[in-house]
Protein backbone atom coordinates (compact mmCIF):
# COMPACT_ATOMS: atom_id res chain seq x y z
CA UNK A 1 0.00 0.00 0.00
CA UNK A 2 1.77 3.45 -0.91
CA UNK A 3 1.16 6.35 1.33
CA UNK A 4 -1.30 8.36 0.21
CA UNK A 5 -4.11 4.94 -0.12
CA UNK A 6 -2.64 4.31 4.06
CA UNK A 7 -3.27 7.80 5.14
CA UNK A 8 -6.76 7.71 3.42
CA UNK A 9 -7.43 4.35 4.76
CA UNK A 10 -6.23 5.46 8.24
CA UNK A 11 -8.40 8.23 7.82
CA UNK A 12 -11.89 5.76 6.88
CA UNK A 13 -11.29 3.79 9.54
CA UNK A 14 -11.31 6.53 12.25
CA UNK A 15 -13.07 9.25 11.40
CA UNK A 16 -16.29 7.09 9.93
CA UNK A 17 -19.16 8.53 8.19
CA UNK A 18 -18.48 12.36 9.23
CA UNK A 19 -15.36 12.32 6.81
CA UNK A 20 -16.86 13.51 3.85
CA UNK A 21 -15.88 17.08 2.99
CA UNK A 22 -19.21 19.61 2.72
CA UNK A 23 -18.56 21.24 -0.49
CA UNK A 24 -19.41 24.53 0.71
CA UNK A 25 -16.59 24.60 3.02
CA UNK A 26 -13.71 23.75 1.06
CA UNK A 27 -11.30 26.22 0.71
CA UNK A 28 -10.87 26.50 -3.02
CA UNK A 29 -8.40 29.16 -2.82
CA UNK A 30 -5.80 26.13 -2.57
CA UNK A 31 -7.05 24.07 -5.35
CA UNK A 32 -5.24 25.27 -8.55
CA UNK A 33 -7.58 26.53 -11.14
CA UNK A 34 -7.28 24.78 -14.41
CA UNK A 35 -8.46 27.02 -17.33
CA UNK A 36 -9.92 24.91 -19.57
CA UNK A 37 -10.56 26.79 -23.55
CA UNK A 38 -14.32 25.86 -24.77
CA UNK A 39 -15.37 26.85 -28.26
CA UNK A 40 -18.34 26.31 -30.59
CA UNK A 41 -18.40 23.49 -32.52
CA UNK A 42 -21.08 23.74 -35.12
CA UNK A 43 -21.67 20.51 -37.07
CA UNK A 44 -18.01 18.97 -36.99
CA UNK A 45 -19.22 15.68 -36.55
CA UNK A 46 -17.63 12.71 -35.93
CA UNK A 47 -18.48 12.17 -39.93
CA UNK A 48 -17.30 15.66 -40.91
CA UNK A 49 -13.97 15.01 -38.99
CA UNK A 50 -13.67 12.04 -41.23
CA UNK A 51 -14.18 13.59 -44.51
CA UNK A 52 -12.46 15.16 -47.25
CA UNK A 53 -14.08 18.71 -45.72
CA UNK A 54 -11.58 18.48 -42.85
CA UNK A 55 -8.63 19.58 -45.01
CA UNK A 56 -5.51 17.83 -44.69
CA UNK A 57 -6.86 15.75 -41.59
CA UNK A 58 -9.39 13.06 -42.79
CA UNK A 59 -6.79 10.44 -42.79
CA UNK A 60 -4.81 10.88 -39.54
CA UNK A 61 -8.73 11.44 -37.86
CA UNK A 62 -9.63 8.08 -39.32
CA UNK A 63 -6.61 6.19 -37.84
CA UNK A 64 -7.36 7.57 -34.48
CA UNK A 65 -4.59 10.48 -33.84
CA UNK A 66 -5.70 13.31 -31.10
CA UNK A 67 -7.34 16.53 -31.65
CA UNK A 68 -5.15 17.93 -29.89
CA UNK A 69 -1.33 16.45 -32.02
CA UNK A 70 -2.67 18.87 -34.65
CA UNK A 71 -4.74 21.56 -32.41
CA UNK A 72 -2.09 22.72 -30.41
CA UNK A 73 -1.09 26.52 -31.39
CA UNK A 74 -1.98 29.23 -28.62
CA UNK A 75 -5.55 30.34 -28.78
CA UNK A 76 -6.73 27.53 -31.38
CA UNK A 77 -9.76 26.59 -29.63
CA UNK A 78 -10.82 30.37 -29.72
CA UNK A 79 -9.92 30.44 -33.62
CA UNK A 80 -12.05 27.57 -34.61
CA UNK A 81 -14.81 28.95 -32.24
CA UNK A 82 -14.70 32.69 -33.56
CA UNK A 83 -14.80 31.27 -37.01
CA UNK A 84 -17.49 28.52 -36.88
CA UNK A 85 -19.64 30.60 -34.71
CA UNK A 86 -20.66 33.31 -37.51
CA UNK A 87 -21.89 30.55 -40.22
CA UNK A 88 -20.68 28.45 -42.70
CA UNK A 89 -20.35 25.05 -43.77
CA UNK A 90 -20.12 24.02 -40.62
CA UNK A 91 -22.71 26.28 -38.94
CA UNK A 92 -26.16 26.78 -41.29
CA UNK A 93 -28.17 28.17 -39.05
CA UNK A 94 -25.87 30.86 -36.97
CA UNK A 95 -27.28 32.44 -33.97
CA UNK A 96 -26.98 36.06 -33.81
CA UNK A 97 -24.65 37.39 -31.40
CA UNK A 98 -23.80 34.25 -30.06
CA UNK A 99 -19.82 33.54 -28.64
CA UNK A 100 -17.50 31.12 -30.14
CA UNK A 101 -15.55 30.65 -26.94
CA UNK A 102 -15.91 30.59 -23.58
CA UNK A 103 -13.20 30.38 -20.92
CA UNK A 104 -14.00 27.26 -17.90
CA UNK A 105 -12.35 26.95 -14.89
CA UNK A 106 -12.07 23.60 -13.50
CA UNK A 107 -10.53 23.03 -9.87
CA UNK A 108 -11.15 19.34 -8.26
CA UNK A 109 -10.37 17.79 -4.95
CA UNK A 110 -11.22 14.67 -3.18
CA UNK A 111 -11.28 13.11 0.01
CA UNK A 112 -12.52 9.42 1.30
CA UNK A 113 -15.87 9.76 0.11
CA UNK A 114 -15.86 12.00 -2.88
CA UNK A 115 -14.85 13.69 -5.75
CA UNK A 116 -15.40 17.52 -5.77
CA UNK A 117 -15.49 19.45 -8.82
CA UNK A 118 -15.72 23.52 -8.90
CA UNK A 119 -16.63 24.89 -12.24
CA UNK A 120 -17.27 28.56 -13.22
CA UNK A 121 -17.58 30.57 -16.43
CA UNK A 122 -18.76 33.98 -17.65
CA UNK A 123 -22.32 33.90 -19.20
CA UNK A 124 -22.72 35.89 -22.12
CA UNK A 125 -25.49 36.89 -21.46
CA UNK A 126 -28.53 36.64 -18.20
CA UNK A 127 -28.25 33.50 -16.05
CA UNK A 128 -30.51 30.82 -18.34
CA UNK A 129 -32.75 29.52 -15.20
CA UNK A 130 -35.68 28.75 -17.19
CA UNK A 131 -36.83 25.68 -19.62
CA UNK A 132 -39.52 26.45 -21.69
CA UNK A 133 -43.52 25.99 -20.57
CA UNK A 134 -46.91 24.83 -21.33
CA UNK A 135 -48.95 27.51 -22.35
CA UNK A 136 -52.65 27.24 -22.59
CA UNK A 137 -54.40 28.89 -25.62
CA UNK A 138 -57.91 28.19 -24.74
CA UNK A 139 -58.41 25.22 -26.24
CA UNK A 140 -54.95 23.17 -25.39
CA UNK A 141 -51.60 23.27 -23.70
CA UNK A 142 -48.81 24.12 -26.47
CA UNK A 143 -45.09 24.48 -26.10
CA UNK A 144 -44.06 28.03 -25.19
CA UNK A 145 -40.49 29.26 -25.91
CA UNK A 146 -37.29 26.82 -27.27
CA UNK A 147 -33.85 26.89 -27.87
CA UNK A 148 -31.68 29.31 -30.09
CA UNK A 149 -31.30 27.06 -33.27
CA UNK A 150 -35.15 26.52 -33.56
CA UNK A 151 -36.25 27.29 -36.94
CA UNK A 152 -39.35 28.88 -34.53
CA UNK A 153 -37.35 30.87 -32.62
CA UNK A 154 -34.68 31.75 -35.23
CA UNK A 155 -37.46 33.16 -36.77
CA UNK A 156 -39.31 35.06 -34.03
CA UNK A 157 -42.32 33.05 -33.68
CA UNK A 158 -41.32 32.14 -29.97
CA UNK A 159 -39.06 33.48 -27.67
CA UNK A 160 -35.42 31.81 -26.64
CA UNK A 161 -36.25 29.83 -23.53
CA UNK A 162 -33.83 27.20 -22.28
CA UNK A 163 -31.27 26.17 -19.29
CA UNK A 164 -28.22 26.56 -18.74
CA UNK A 165 -25.90 23.79 -18.03
CA UNK A 166 -22.24 22.65 -17.67
CA UNK A 167 -21.88 18.93 -18.70
CA UNK A 168 -18.72 16.35 -18.12
CA UNK A 169 -18.31 13.87 -20.19
CA UNK A 170 -15.65 11.25 -18.60
CA UNK A 171 -13.62 7.95 -19.73
CA UNK A 172 -11.64 5.48 -17.67
CA UNK A 173 -9.80 4.25 -20.58
CA UNK A 174 -12.52 1.71 -21.53
CA UNK A 175 -13.67 3.58 -24.72
CA UNK A 176 -11.42 2.85 -27.59
CA UNK A 177 -10.31 6.59 -28.68
CA UNK A 178 -11.83 8.45 -25.94
CA UNK A 179 -8.54 9.84 -24.96
CA UNK A 180 -7.64 10.84 -28.57
CA UNK A 181 -10.73 12.40 -29.65
CA UNK A 182 -13.05 12.69 -26.74
CA UNK A 183 -16.53 13.87 -26.85
CA UNK A 184 -16.02 13.97 -30.64
CA UNK A 185 -16.23 10.18 -30.88
CA UNK A 186 -19.87 10.88 -29.49
CA UNK A 187 -21.33 13.33 -32.48
CA UNK A 188 -22.92 11.81 -34.74
CA UNK A 189 -24.67 13.33 -38.48
CA UNK A 190 -28.37 12.24 -37.54
CA UNK A 191 -28.29 13.53 -34.29
CA UNK A 192 -30.93 16.15 -33.17
CA UNK A 193 -29.95 20.03 -34.99
CA UNK A 194 -27.10 17.62 -36.52
CA UNK A 195 -28.72 16.77 -40.00
CA UNK A 196 -31.22 15.36 -37.67
CA UNK A 197 -32.51 12.11 -38.89
CA UNK A 198 -36.36 12.37 -39.86
CA UNK A 199 -38.78 10.91 -37.43
CA UNK A 200 -39.83 8.35 -40.20
CA UNK A 201 -36.31 7.22 -41.19
CA UNK A 202 -35.73 6.85 -37.04
CA UNK A 203 -39.18 4.59 -36.87
CA UNK A 204 -38.00 2.38 -39.72
CA UNK A 205 -34.68 1.37 -38.44
CA UNK A 206 -34.62 -1.74 -36.52
CA UNK A 207 -31.63 -0.80 -34.44
CA UNK A 208 -33.77 2.34 -33.33
CA UNK A 209 -36.76 0.13 -32.52
CA UNK A 210 -34.71 -2.16 -30.55
CA UNK A 211 -33.33 0.64 -28.45
CA UNK A 212 -36.82 1.86 -28.07
CA UNK A 213 -35.69 5.11 -29.08
CA UNK A 214 -37.52 7.76 -31.17
CA UNK A 215 -35.17 10.30 -32.43
CA UNK A 216 -30.97 10.34 -32.33
CA UNK A 217 -28.43 10.96 -29.96
CA UNK A 218 -24.92 11.06 -29.26
CA UNK A 219 -23.70 7.62 -29.64
CA UNK A 220 -19.99 5.55 -29.56
CA UNK A 221 -18.63 4.04 -32.86
CA UNK A 222 -18.23 0.54 -31.15
CA UNK A 223 -22.36 0.59 -30.56
CA UNK A 224 -22.27 0.58 -34.77
CA UNK A 225 -21.42 -1.77 -37.65
CA UNK A 226 -20.30 1.55 -39.14
CA UNK A 227 -19.53 4.45 -36.55
CA UNK A 228 -20.70 6.43 -39.59
CA UNK A 229 -24.01 5.56 -40.00
CA UNK A 230 -26.64 5.92 -37.13
CA UNK A 231 -28.56 3.25 -38.93
CA UNK A 232 -26.17 0.25 -38.29
CA UNK A 233 -26.80 -0.10 -34.65
CA UNK A 234 -25.29 -3.46 -33.37
CA UNK A 235 -27.94 -5.70 -31.24
CA UNK A 236 -29.25 -5.43 -27.86
CA UNK A 237 -27.42 -8.34 -26.81
CA UNK A 238 -24.30 -7.13 -28.06
CA UNK A 239 -24.63 -3.60 -26.50
CA UNK A 240 -25.01 -5.01 -23.27
CA UNK A 241 -21.91 -6.99 -23.67
CA UNK A 242 -19.84 -3.71 -24.59
CA UNK A 243 -21.91 -1.95 -21.09
CA UNK A 244 -20.79 -5.13 -18.75
CA UNK A 245 -16.81 -4.52 -20.05
CA UNK A 246 -17.19 -1.05 -19.22
CA UNK A 247 -17.07 0.22 -22.78
CA UNK A 248 -19.20 3.38 -22.28
CA UNK A 249 -18.66 6.98 -21.48
CA UNK A 250 -20.29 8.59 -18.08
CA UNK A 251 -22.07 12.26 -18.79
CA UNK A 252 -23.00 14.20 -15.83
CA UNK A 253 -24.93 17.40 -16.59
CA UNK A 254 -25.59 20.11 -14.27
CA UNK A 255 -28.80 22.05 -15.61
CA UNK A 256 -29.57 25.27 -14.37
CA UNK A 257 -33.86 24.87 -14.07
CA UNK A 258 -33.98 21.25 -14.14
CA UNK A 259 -31.35 19.79 -11.43
CA UNK A 260 -29.93 23.02 -9.38
CA UNK A 261 -32.82 24.03 -7.72
CA UNK A 262 -32.83 20.64 -6.02
CA UNK A 263 -29.44 20.18 -5.48
CA UNK A 264 -28.27 17.81 -7.77
CA UNK A 265 -26.95 16.71 -11.40
CA UNK A 266 -27.94 14.48 -13.20
CA UNK A 267 -26.51 11.08 -13.95
CA UNK A 268 -26.15 9.35 -17.58
CA UNK A 269 -23.90 7.72 -19.84
CA UNK A 270 -22.98 7.61 -23.66
CA UNK A 271 -23.18 4.07 -25.20
CA UNK A 272 -26.11 2.96 -28.28
CA UNK A 273 -27.64 6.34 -26.97
CA UNK A 274 -27.48 9.65 -24.81
CA UNK A 275 -29.20 7.18 -21.92
CA UNK A 276 -29.52 8.33 -18.33
CA UNK A 277 -29.11 6.14 -15.11
CA UNK A 278 -31.25 3.25 -13.79
CA UNK A 279 -33.54 4.51 -11.01
CA UNK A 280 -34.92 8.17 -10.65
CA UNK A 281 -33.57 11.23 -11.85
CA UNK A 282 -34.80 14.54 -10.44
CA UNK A 283 -37.07 16.01 -13.36
CA UNK A 284 -39.87 14.55 -15.25
CA UNK A 285 -41.88 14.95 -17.88
CA UNK A 286 -44.58 17.70 -16.38
CA UNK A 287 -47.18 16.49 -19.41
CA UNK A 288 -49.88 13.41 -19.60
CA UNK A 289 -49.59 11.33 -22.87
CA UNK A 290 -53.11 10.53 -22.99
CA UNK A 291 -54.77 13.57 -21.63
CA UNK A 292 -52.50 16.21 -22.93
CA UNK A 293 -52.72 18.15 -20.18
CA UNK A 294 -50.08 18.71 -17.70
CA UNK A 295 -50.12 16.35 -14.19
CA UNK A 296 -49.17 19.09 -11.91
CA UNK A 297 -49.99 23.13 -11.46
CA UNK A 298 -48.06 25.55 -8.49
CA UNK A 299 -49.76 25.27 -5.52
CA UNK A 300 -51.64 28.95 -5.43
CA UNK A 301 -50.99 29.48 -1.35
CA UNK A 302 -47.58 29.29 -2.30
CA UNK A 303 -46.31 30.27 -5.68
CA UNK A 304 -49.12 33.20 -5.66
CA UNK A 305 -51.58 31.88 -8.50
CA UNK A 306 -51.81 28.26 -9.84
CA UNK A 307 -49.71 29.11 -12.83
CA UNK A 308 -47.23 31.41 -14.47
CA UNK A 309 -47.50 34.00 -17.07
CA UNK A 310 -45.43 35.02 -19.75
CA UNK A 311 -44.53 38.44 -17.86
CA UNK A 312 -43.11 36.01 -14.92
CA UNK A 313 -40.90 33.96 -17.36
CA UNK A 314 -37.41 34.59 -15.91
CA UNK A 315 -38.24 37.09 -13.46
CA UNK A 316 -39.59 34.89 -10.59
CA UNK A 317 -38.74 31.25 -9.41
CA UNK A 318 -40.81 28.98 -11.67
CA UNK A 319 -39.08 25.65 -10.63
CA UNK A 320 -42.19 23.66 -10.30
CA UNK A 321 -41.18 21.03 -7.32
CA UNK A 322 -43.20 18.46 -5.61
CA UNK A 323 -42.84 18.51 -1.81
CA UNK A 324 -42.53 22.46 -2.14
CA UNK A 325 -45.33 24.40 -4.75
CA UNK A 326 -46.56 21.51 -6.97
CA UNK A 327 -49.99 20.04 -6.74
CA UNK A 328 -51.79 17.85 -8.77
CA UNK A 329 -53.58 19.25 -12.18
CA UNK A 330 -57.25 20.37 -11.83
CA UNK A 331 -58.57 20.73 -15.73
CA UNK A 332 -61.29 22.44 -13.67
CA UNK A 333 -59.50 24.87 -11.99
CA UNK A 334 -60.65 27.50 -14.87
CA UNK A 335 -57.67 28.17 -17.02
CA UNK A 336 -57.58 31.19 -19.09
CA UNK A 337 -55.51 31.48 -22.18
CA UNK A 338 -51.91 32.70 -21.55
CA UNK A 339 -51.61 30.65 -18.44
CA UNK A 340 -48.40 28.66 -18.51
CA UNK A 341 -46.73 25.41 -16.04
CA UNK A 342 -43.23 24.08 -16.11
CA UNK A 343 -42.36 21.25 -19.02
CA UNK A 344 -40.84 20.00 -16.13
CA UNK A 345 -41.87 18.93 -12.51
CA UNK A 346 -38.59 18.30 -10.43
CA UNK A 347 -38.22 16.16 -7.49
CA UNK A 348 -35.37 15.83 -4.78
CA UNK A 349 -36.42 12.21 -3.93
CA UNK A 350 -33.90 10.67 -6.53
CA UNK A 351 -33.29 6.95 -6.32
CA UNK A 352 -30.67 4.53 -7.76
CA UNK A 353 -27.93 5.45 -9.65
CA UNK A 354 -29.68 8.36 -11.20
CA UNK A 355 -29.50 10.14 -8.33
CA UNK A 356 -25.56 9.68 -7.57
CA UNK A 357 -25.04 13.43 -8.24
CA UNK A 358 -25.03 16.23 -6.01
CA UNK A 359 -24.41 19.72 -7.16
CA UNK A 360 -25.11 23.42 -6.29
CA UNK A 361 -24.55 26.68 -8.74
CA UNK A 362 -24.85 29.97 -8.35
CA UNK A 363 -24.74 33.00 -10.64
CA UNK A 364 -22.94 36.49 -9.42
CA UNK A 365 -22.04 39.15 -11.42
CA UNK A 366 -22.58 37.57 -14.62
CA UNK A 367 -20.41 34.15 -13.20
CA UNK A 368 -22.15 30.57 -12.52
CA UNK A 369 -19.82 29.00 -10.11
CA UNK A 370 -20.82 25.01 -9.68
CA UNK A 371 -19.52 22.80 -7.54
CA UNK A 372 -20.45 19.55 -7.98
CA UNK A 373 -20.02 16.35 -5.71
CA UNK A 374 -19.60 12.74 -7.31
CA UNK A 375 -19.07 9.71 -4.63
CA UNK A 376 -15.72 7.33 -5.24
CA UNK A 377 -16.31 3.77 -5.64
CA UNK A 378 -19.77 3.58 -7.02
CA UNK A 379 -20.11 0.28 -8.16
CA UNK A 380 -23.45 0.83 -10.43
CA UNK A 381 -23.09 -0.69 -14.26
CA UNK A 382 -24.00 2.56 -15.85
CA UNK A 383 -21.03 4.66 -13.74
CA UNK A 384 -17.21 4.93 -14.11
CA UNK A 385 -16.14 4.46 -10.73
CA UNK A 386 -13.91 7.55 -9.65
CA UNK A 387 -10.89 6.19 -7.16
CA UNK A 388 -7.84 7.41 -5.31
CA UNK A 389 -5.03 7.51 -7.97
CA UNK A 390 -7.36 6.85 -10.92
CA UNK A 391 -6.39 8.67 -13.75
CA UNK A 392 -9.64 9.69 -16.77
CA UNK A 393 -10.46 11.46 -19.94
CA UNK A 394 -12.27 14.45 -19.74
CA UNK A 395 -14.69 16.45 -21.91
CA UNK A 396 -16.83 20.02 -20.67
CA UNK A 397 -18.94 21.68 -22.76
CA UNK A 398 -21.00 24.73 -21.64
CA UNK A 399 -24.65 25.57 -23.26
CA UNK A 400 -25.13 29.16 -22.18
CA UNK A 401 -27.86 31.97 -23.30
CA UNK A 402 -31.04 29.70 -24.73
CA UNK A 403 -29.34 26.76 -26.55
CA UNK A 404 -29.33 23.13 -26.71
CA UNK A 405 -28.38 20.26 -28.64
CA UNK A 406 -24.88 21.57 -30.37
CA UNK A 407 -24.90 24.62 -29.57
CA UNK A 408 -22.62 24.30 -26.78
CA UNK A 409 -18.86 25.45 -26.05
CA UNK A 410 -16.62 22.24 -25.93
CA UNK A 411 -12.86 21.21 -24.93
CA UNK A 412 -10.82 19.24 -27.02
CA UNK A 413 -10.31 16.11 -24.27
CA UNK A 414 -8.15 16.28 -21.14
CA UNK A 415 -6.96 13.84 -18.13
CA UNK A 416 -8.27 14.09 -14.56
CA UNK A 417 -6.07 12.52 -11.83
CA UNK A 418 -7.22 11.44 -8.44
CA UNK A 419 -4.03 12.20 -6.50
CA UNK A 420 -1.79 11.13 -9.57
CA UNK A 421 -0.61 13.36 -12.45
CA UNK A 422 -3.00 14.53 -15.42
CA UNK A 423 -3.84 17.92 -16.74
CA UNK A 424 -6.46 18.52 -13.92
CA UNK A 425 -5.03 16.99 -10.91
CA UNK A 426 -7.70 16.55 -8.08
CA UNK A 427 -6.08 17.42 -4.66
CA UNK A 428 -6.70 15.19 -1.74
CA UNK A 429 -8.23 17.30 0.94
CA UNK A 430 -6.88 17.74 4.55
C1 LIG B 1 -3.60 15.86 -38.73
C2 LIG B 1 -3.92 17.06 -38.04
C3 LIG B 1 -5.32 17.23 -37.49
C4 LIG B 1 -5.99 16.40 -36.63
C5 LIG B 1 -5.53 15.09 -36.03
C6 LIG B 1 -7.26 17.03 -36.39
N1 LIG B 1 -7.38 18.18 -37.08
FE1 LIG B 1 -8.98 19.43 -37.15
N2 LIG B 1 -8.11 20.52 -38.59
C7 LIG B 1 -6.81 20.37 -39.03
C8 LIG B 1 -6.53 21.39 -40.02
C9 LIG B 1 -5.21 21.57 -40.74
C10 LIG B 1 -7.70 22.17 -40.14
C11 LIG B 1 -7.92 23.38 -41.01
C12 LIG B 1 -8.53 22.99 -42.30
C13 LIG B 1 -8.90 24.19 -43.09
O1 LIG B 1 -8.31 25.24 -42.94
O2 LIG B 1 -9.84 24.06 -43.86
C14 LIG B 1 -8.67 21.60 -39.22
C15 LIG B 1 -9.96 22.08 -39.05
C16 LIG B 1 -10.79 21.69 -38.04
C17 LIG B 1 -12.06 22.30 -37.73
C18 LIG B 1 -12.71 23.40 -38.55
C19 LIG B 1 -12.12 24.71 -38.23
C20 LIG B 1 -12.29 25.70 -39.32
O3 LIG B 1 -11.49 26.63 -39.30
O4 LIG B 1 -13.15 25.56 -40.18
C21 LIG B 1 -12.55 21.67 -36.64
C22 LIG B 1 -13.84 21.97 -35.92
C23 LIG B 1 -11.60 20.66 -36.27
N3 LIG B 1 -10.56 20.69 -37.14
C24 LIG B 1 -11.77 19.81 -35.20
C25 LIG B 1 -10.94 18.71 -34.97
C26 LIG B 1 -11.22 17.71 -33.99
C27 LIG B 1 -12.41 17.73 -33.04
C28 LIG B 1 -10.26 16.77 -34.09
C29 LIG B 1 -10.12 15.47 -33.32
C30 LIG B 1 -11.24 14.55 -33.41
C31 LIG B 1 -9.36 17.20 -35.14
N4 LIG B 1 -9.81 18.38 -35.65
C32 LIG B 1 -8.23 16.51 -35.53
C33 LIG B 1 -5.92 19.41 -38.61
C34 LIG B 1 -6.21 18.35 -37.77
Amino acid sequence: MNKRALILAIAVLTAGPALAADPATIDWSKIPAVKVPLFYPGQSSYEWLRSDAHKGASKETQRGDACLSCHDEDDAEKDIGNKLVQGGALEPTPVKGKNGFVELSVQAAYDARNAYFRYQWKTHGKAGIEYPYYRFDGKEWKVYGGPRLDKAVQEGKQPPIYEDRLSMMLDDGKVPGFAEQGCWLTCHDGERDLKSATKEEVAANAAMQAYKKTDVRKYLPETRTNPSDWKTGKSVEEIAKIKAAGGFADLIQWRAHRSNPVGLADDGYVLEWRNFDSGKKMFDSNLDKDTKQPKFMYDAKKFGAKAATAKQVGKKESFLIKGKNAVPFDPKAGWKEGDMLPRYVLTKDVEGSAGDNKATGSWKKGMWTVVLTRPLGLTNDDDKTLKDGGIYHVGFAVHDDNITTRGHQVSFVRTLGLGAKADIQAVMLP
